[in-house]
């Protein structure tokens, strides 16, 4: 089974944890990557949102009212050849950002599985993994919901989750 890993993570001024270099889910997709060496994937903002956590909140509220499908630079052409996706994003006002429905409404996703990963400070996956099932004809697995201030201390939990 060809697996890929698919991420975004927003680097800059973050709850709870201050500025980072390497986002929460960019390390957790790192450490995906060591444990089952898929391929990986990021998925880069062709308009960067704001390092700043406060004016990024603001941009994060603004599209999801407006329920908007922000491009990302460097498209796949398609997802051929892998059955397993490891769809990693951070939990943003209650669900992935709107890059990551760009992202699932964009590719086929019949015959493939989705194993949802979300890094979050609090609201879990909260409405992330239905919003994938509505978007997608992938086979979605059950996901995990690892904190931010805990990225670093999970190895354990994920490779537990993956082994699943
Ligand atoms: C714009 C924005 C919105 C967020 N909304 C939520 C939220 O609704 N619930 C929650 O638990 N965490 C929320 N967070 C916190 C992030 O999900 C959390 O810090 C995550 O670990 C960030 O991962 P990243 O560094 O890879 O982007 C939000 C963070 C940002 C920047």
């Amino acid at each position: 089974m060809k697996s890929l890993i698919v991420f975004f993570s927003h680097r800059g001024e973050n709850y709870s944890v201050g500025y980072i270099k390497e986002g929460n889910v960019e390390h957790i997709a790192k450490v995906i990557k060591e444990l089952t060496n898929a391929d990986i994937y990021e998925l880069v903002p062709e308009v960067p949102y704001s390092e700043n956590y406060r004016e990024c909140v603001k941009q994060s509220v603004k599209e999801m009212q407006e329920n908007s499908r922000p491009m990302f630079k460097n498209p796949l052409p398609n997802l051929d050849g892998y059955d397993l996706i490891y769809l990693c994003y951070p939990n943003w006002c209650g669900s992935f950002p709107r890059i990551v429905a760009t992202f699932l409404e964009k590719y086929d996703f019949h015959n493939k599985i989705i194993k949802p990963l979300c890094s979050h400070e609090g609201s879990g996956l909260a409405r992330s993994v239905d919003e994938i099932k509505s978007l997608t004809a992938a086979e979605v697995k059950p996901g995990l919901a690892i904190k931010g201030t805990e990225a670093h201390t999970s190895d354990d939990k994920i490779r537990e989750w993956i082994s699943k």
